[in-house]
């Protein structure tokens, strides 16, 4: 534990460039480092920065989307950029076309155009995979995260399976059980609530979460743990299906995860939590543990803390069960394996 602290402070303070990667490697062979593509690919960084910042302007919903797709590609089978592919030569249903996915996603066409640009630059030696890492970085600092290093020299996968996305966490999870999920990847419980204040950003669809304002409990119409003011606020956007306001529905069926700061990446998720908005219940569930929520009550009141850690823990995320050296490919298209 103490070792991973030095290591990120080192890697943060810019002094190390080359170290082994812990806990998530699938096997021992190679590492990631920071710069790995200094000599093959200089710009890439630059040229992945750059194509972020077009689309973020344009729409600032991006940065939350390109963060998300980082998360949920890690999650499946390793960062290895199987959330990107759009077929299996089986023709299975892919990740992509999963529930937990679907039309969720956003930021896929900025992948595509930064990945383009690449392959001008520098044809088949940036990995769509590490793509993602530095995009996720990239949209991270414009919503306002002190920008962070990102390992690279991650390779990409070729298979993809709608089925392996059970094994993402579920909004209606409880502490317990997402603290479980992230151990599996080695994802400790304090880095699994600091991840998840990447909620302060984004959206989440309604059928995420509305079964808490309409349908809790057969005894209960509404979950207890909602503010009740906040409840009503989503019950307008997020109106009973079938019901009278369904028919005059104002809203495009999603509400901000983040309902203060939604485009901002702060800690203000934190304080939400402390209040009882937090929009899913396997947000409201941090405060329900004990030991959770008091992790959820230091980021509140640390936003310099939780910044710090947030990098630091994206790095974590970064670095399971990534392909390296000789397996896997680069891909000179993300939707396709070669
Ligand atoms: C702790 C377990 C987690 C659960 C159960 C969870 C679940 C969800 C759900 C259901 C949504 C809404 C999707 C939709 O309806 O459109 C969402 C959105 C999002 N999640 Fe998570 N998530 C978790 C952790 C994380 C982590 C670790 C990250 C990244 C570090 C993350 C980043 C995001 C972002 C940025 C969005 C907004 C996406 C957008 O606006 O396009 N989540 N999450
Ligand atoms: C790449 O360049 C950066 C900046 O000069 C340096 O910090 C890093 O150590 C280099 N990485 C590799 C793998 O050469
Ligand atoms: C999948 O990747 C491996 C390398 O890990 C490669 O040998 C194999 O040919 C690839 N399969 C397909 C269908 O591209």
């Amino acid at each position: 534990m103490e070792g991973r602290l030095v290591v990120s402070l080192f890697l943060l303070l810019g002094f190390c460039s080359h170290f082994a990667v812990g806990g998530g490697s699938r096997k021992s062979k190679g590492h990631l480092n920071v710069g790995f593509y200094n000599h093959s690919c200089p710009r890439v960084e630059e040229i992945v920065g750059q194509t972020v910042m077009r689309h973020v302007m344009f729409n600032p919903g991006i940065s939350a989307g390109l963060i998300r797709l980082h998360f949920h590609d890690c999650f499946i089978r390793g960062c290895d950029a199987s959330i990107l592919l759009d077929a299996t030569p089986t023709g299975e249903p892919t990740e992509k076309e999963s529930q937990a996915n679907g039309h969720t996603l956003r930021g896929l066409d900025v992948i595509d155009e930064a990945k383009a640009q690449l392959e001008a630059e520098c044809p088949s030696t940036v990995s769509c995979a590490d793509i993602l890492a530095f995009a996720a970085r990239d949209a991270a600092v414009l919503a306002g995260l002190p920008r962070y290093p990102v390992l690279s020299g991650r390779r990409d996968g070729n298979v993809s399976l709608a089925y392996n996305t059970i094994k993402l966490p579920s909004p209606f999870a409880s502490a317990e059980e997402l603290t479980a999920v992230f151990a599996k990847k080695g994802i400790t419980q304090e880095e699994m609530v600091v991840l998840s204040g990447a909620h302060s950003i984004g959206q989440a669809h309604c059928p995420s979460f509305d079964y808490r304002l309409h349908n809790f409990k057969p005894e209960q119409r509404q979950d207890p743990s909602i503010d009740p003011l906040y409840a009503e606020y989503l019950k307008v956007a997020c109106p009973e299906p079938g019901s009278w306001g369904a028919d005059f529905m104002m809203s495009d069926g999603t509400v901000k995860l983040d309902s203060i700061t939604s485009n901002v990446l702060d800690n203000g998720y934190y304080a939400g939590l402390t209040m009882g908005r937090g929009l899913l219940t396997s947000d409201q569930a941090l405060m329900k543990n004990k030991k959770t929520r008091k992790i959820v009550r230091r980021m509140a009141f640390n936003p310099w803390q939780w910044a710090i850690k947030f990098g630091n823990a994206m790095h974590r995320l970064g670095a399971v069960d990534v392909l390296m050296g000789d397996e896997g490919e680069v891909r000179r298209f993300c939707r396709h394996v070669n």
